[in-house]
């Protein structure tokens, strides 16, 4: 199977530009549609997307840097993780990141890859199989059997537990894995995204506290508190019920779940989009509002005008409910993701106003089963994730790094201590979500300077390892 027949490159996307810095070239490997059922789909296969960069490549002996990609179309993922086109240079290494199935161009069922009982190819486990044959065909095209993988991003320390024989190690970059299992860690992110806020100016979390406090006043007055609130908030269509109101404060509270999340010291382009320092910047707001409401709105507005031209907010439009508690963003890949959080992907709980300054927004697995079972007629299989990847009892493995921001709220849920001489934890201090996998730039915190010097050293131990 090897080669030219399952390999193709489009010559003429060479050089396309990602971020004027890291040029790719495009491929498209045709992928078996499902890895586990041959009765189903024979040897259909689809078309999965990958970018590549082979210039620092010592031809047939360098490295092969891997990204194991996440739930979106890789461009971004490509232009986010500049960490891994910095390094490639000195280690000499073939970089590539192939596509998640579902997202982006690789749509395992073309346009109808979405509608049942087609959106069951979405698993991890097909995923991750994807990307096991991908590296196996590409090692053998080549000429580099023996070549060394190692795996970056979202997928990166599951496909070393999963795939050792193909992944030699692995840096799971802000990887919340302990969440998966359900004896694990689930209450802590909305709690840290308020310490997040809370660690910029206490004043600034009293302030978003007292703003929620006089929403919910305002509610308690009718039509005439709807409608007060739905002006300070620049709102295109007027609140009108209690389900209105509950979505606007899920619409704010995901405003300041990103602003915590990708609290980078520069303004970035990723998910959107964000100014630098987007926490200091979002209470800055708030805390010189003439009111608290139109603060309230004034720090949601950094998330959602970012582009500083929306006239009004289409709450609906801008924020989706779902099976994930923050969102799954607007077209095809939130259908997919929100799949995802009904069976592989366990998420984090609501929020309470009390360990967090957010209103009581609950989240729990009940809920979330009756959504999943109201939209996919599915029921979440809640322990298969934790049994299919090891749960919190990941001792048995080897070469991967966890690395977790302080400032990133999905650090509760990561691995914060080494487990062994070989799965090792490095904390970033002052790093947001995988800051330490974007390029280097002058305004890093000293910590994901360490952090990333570290993560080189371990690399190279790994590649010298007989
Ligand atoms: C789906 O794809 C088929 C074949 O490529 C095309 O003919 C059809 O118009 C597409 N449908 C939609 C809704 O995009
Ligand atoms: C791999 O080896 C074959 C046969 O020796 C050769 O034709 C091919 O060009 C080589 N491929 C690469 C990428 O070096
Ligand atoms: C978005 O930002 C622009 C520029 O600051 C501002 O004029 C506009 O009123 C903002 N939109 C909303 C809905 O607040
Ligand atoms: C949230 O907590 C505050 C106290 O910190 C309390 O005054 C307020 O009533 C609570 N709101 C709700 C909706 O429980």
């Amino acid at each position: 199977m090897a080669g030219a027949g399952v390999f193709s490159v489009l010559l003429s996307s060479i050089l396309v530009l990602a971020c004027a810095d890291f040029p790719y070239q495009v491929g498209y490997f045709n992928q078996y549609v499902d890895h586990f059922n041959q009765m189903s789909y024979g040897e259909s296969t689809y078309k999965q997307k990958y970018l590549f960069q082979d210039k620092n490549w010592k031809r047939g002996k360098g490295p092969i840097f891997f990204y194991a990609g996440n739930e979106g179309p890789i461009e971004g993922f490509w232009t986010a993780s500049g960490f891994v086109h910095q390094i490639a240079p000195e280690f000499e290494a073939y970089v590539v990141f192939p596509e998640h199935r579902f997202y982006g161009e690789s749509l395992p069922m073309g346009n109808k890859s979405f509608e049942s009982p087609y959106l069951g190819l979405l698993t991890v486990d097909q995923a991750m199989a994807d990307y096991a044959r991908f590296l196996s065909e590409l090692k053998k095209s080549l000429n580099c059997t023996e070549c060394r993988v190692i795996a970056f991003g979202g997928r990166a320390a599951y496909m070393r537990f999963k795939y050792p024989n193909i992944v030699h190690g692995s840096l799971a970059a802000s990887a919340p894995i302990l969440m998966q299992d359900p004896a694990g860690p689930h209450d802590f992110f909305f709690s840290h995204v308020t310490n997040d806020f809370k660690g910029y100016s206490e004043k600034c979390y009293l302030d978003i506290r007292a703003a929620f406090r006089e929403m919910d006043v305002l509610f308690a007055q009718g039509q005439s508190g709807l409608d007060k609130i739905s002006n300070d908030f620049f709102l295109c269509n007027k609140l009108t019920d209690k389900q209105s109101y509950q979505h606007l404060q899920g619409w704010v509270r995901n405003a300041f779940t990103f602003m915590a999340m990708l609290d980078y010291p520069y303004a970035t382009s990723f998910m959107g989009g964000l100014p630098g320092h987007p926490v200091k910047v979002g209470c800055n707001k708030i805390m010189s509002a003439k009111s608290l409401l139109s603060g309230l709105a004034d720090a949601a507005g950094v998330y959602y005008n970012v582009s500083a031209t929306v006239k009004c907010y289409d709450i609906m439009a801008e924020f989706v409910e779902c099976a994930d508690p923050t969102g799954c963003g607007n077209g095809p890949a939130a259908k997919a993701w929100d799949y995802q959080a009904c069976t592989d992907i366990i998420l984090p709980t609501g929020s309470n106003n009390v360990t967090d300054m957010f209103p009581v927004l609950p989240w729990n697995l009940e809920l979330r089963k009756d959504y999943c079972k109201k939209t996919f007629g599915i029921t979440p299989r809640v322990d298969w994730p934790a049994t299919e990847f090891l749960g919190s009892k990941i001792s048995s493995s080897s070469n991967i790094i966890f690395s977790n921001g302080d400032l990133d709220p999905w650090m509760g849920g990561g691995v914060l201590q080494n487990v062994s001489p070989t799965v090792i934890s490095i904390l970033v201090k002052g790093g947001a979500h995988h800051l330490d996998l974007r390029a280097s730039n002058p305004l890093d915190p000293p910590g994901v300077i360490a952090a990333r010097e570290k993560e080189r050293g371990i690399i190279r131990g790994w590649l010298n390892q007989s």
